[in-house]
């Protein structure tokens, strides 16, 4: 049976899950396909450095509980040293910043780790998410996790499972049992299956948005009724795994064709919806529409040979920040404003609206420009508008090579001769030669071919 959920259903109706129907099984099937959506994120330079652990052995799922009984060592102190984000003349971002929790989060973080450990013996199957520490994966790979998570859950929801997102937990302990190369770190593990009791969505606590934007200047809050009341628009959405394979990165924008305040609206609920590990504002996001404001942050991101001129281009820039201080809950906020922009930027496409990551830019800078204060720290950021090119879909490595299955040895499906080279340069080559080529086992077509092709280009012309 093939689902084919809308993307605003599954934004509209995402929930944490506390507890899985012990019964329940994934088929090989869906397993692939829900390594499939996260191979289809985002990444860095699009190299891909994430690994991905299916777990479904009782035994080894056992070790994770037990991974996770131990708890993240980090958070029991409460007086750890701040280490700053620090920038090198790369200007990349040192990711070793994590801090204490408050004893203020401590009953909060006991509460769900109880649900943790249960949702962990009554899932389906594990995933433990990993990723390379070399090169660009010691500075955008929990970011590019952050993506690939967000895509996993949504196809999760099209197949009729939930996620739980699960942090607290010890990762040298896991590391060890399951061999896992010490050339990658563990980010989080996701429990997968059918949820026990569905939660009405109506009851969820909503974040409070006036908690989370700012516009174009620190602490300067959007008029959200303007947003809201807004009613020239056209609705438009595509289904979810659609705008998980179509969504490119787009470098050509239409200049000056502003993005109407309802869609707007629509990308700030798209964010909310990412579980966050404590339900506390230690993320904060900036709406950029403010064409001077723009234009210096283009200036700032003309970096090394890169020129990004497409940063120059768009009529919105969405930049997400996390507070480093002593006592932030940020342990885990690399990976959070990956998903919350991966979640933005699907959106984003489903409304025609193009969208790009953008990690080379001067953090420093950029701080400045919109007085963000020096404890808060920007991971990336992303720009949007409306696309003139349409470009196609860079290569993605086989499963076979990032997927392993119960072992960090065993692979989980027998592994194809991939072609994408390792080396920065080469890649981009590479990606420039394979044009077109990819299909995914999401749906028949070849990805980037857009079913609604017709009516999603007379949706552009308008
Ligand atoms: C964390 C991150 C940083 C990125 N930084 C840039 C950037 O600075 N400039 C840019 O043009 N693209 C950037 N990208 C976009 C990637 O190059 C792109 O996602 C990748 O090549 C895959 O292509 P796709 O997004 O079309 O699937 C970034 C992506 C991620 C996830």
């Amino acid at each position: 049976m093939v689902f084919r959920l809308l993307l605003k259903e599954i934004i509209n109706k995402w929930t944490i899950p506390r507890s899985f129907e012990e019964e329940g099984k994934i088929s090989r099937e869906g397993i692939l396909k829900l390594i499939e959506a996260a191979r289809w994120a985002p990444s860095a330079e699009n190299q891909q450095v994430w690994r991905f652990l299916v777990v479904e052995n009782k035994e080894k799922k056992g070790l994770i509980t037990e991974a996770i009984k131990r708890q993240d060592p980090r958070l029991k102190s409460t007086k750890h040293e701040i280490e700053k984000p620090v920038l090198d003349a790369k200007f990349v971002f040192n990711t070793n910043n994590f801090n204490a929790l408050k004893d203020k989060y401590k009953d909060l973080i006991q509460n769900s780790h109880k649900n943790d450990i249960n949702c962990s013996k009554e899932a389906a199957i594990l995933i433990i998410f990993t990723h390379s520490q070399k090169f660009l994966g010691n500075t955008f790979g929990s970011t590019d996790i952050g993506a690939a998570m967000s895509n996993v859950n949504i196809e999760a929801y099209n197949l009729g499972y939930n996620c739980r997102w699960i942090r607290n937990f010890d990762r040298e302990f896991l590391q060890e049992q399951f061999s896992i190369s010490d050339k990658y770190s563990i980010d989080s593990i996701f429990a997968i299956g059918k949820e026990k009791l569905i939660q009405d969505h109506s009851e969820v606590e909503k974040k409070d948005f006036k908690n989370f934007f700012f516009i174009n200047q620190w602490e300067k809050c959007p008029d959200f009724s303007k947003f809201q009341e807004e009613e020239s628009f056209k609705e438009y959405d595509v289904s979810a795994i659609d705008a998980i394979l179509d969504r490119r990165s787009v470098r050509d924008f239409q200049e000056d064709k502003k993005i109407p305040l309802y869609h707007q609206h629509e990308l700030m609920n798209a964010a909310m919806m990412v579980p966050l590990t404590v339900n506390e504002p230690y993320i904060k996001i900036l709406l950029i529409d403010d064409r001077d404001i723009i234009g210096q942050i283009a200036e700032n991101s003309k970096i090394v040979i890169r020129r990004q001129k497409h940063v120059q281009q768009v009529p919105l820039i969405i930049i997400p920040t996390y507070d480093c201080t002593n006592n932030s809950p940020a342990f885990y906020a690399e990976e959070d404003t990956g998903a919350i922009i991966q979640n933005i930027l699907l959106r984003a496409h489903s409304f025609g609206i193009g969208s790009c990551w953008i990690g080379a830019f001067n953090r420093d800078a950029v701080k400045e420009i919109i007085n963000i204060p020096e404890q808060w720290h920007i991971p990336t950021l992303a720009i949007f508008g409306y696309p003139n090119e349409y470009p196609p879909a860079p290569p993605r490595k086989d499963l076979g090579k990032i997927c392993f299955y119960d072992d960090w040895k065993s692979r989980i499906k027998e592994r194809e001769r991939t072609f994408m080279p390792s080396s920065h340069f080469l890649s981009i080559l590479f990606r420039r030669m394979k044009n077109g080529e990819n299909k995914s086992i999401l749906r028949e077509r070849r990805v980037g071919e857009i079913e609604e092709i017709s009516e999603f280009k007379e949706f552009l012309k308008e």
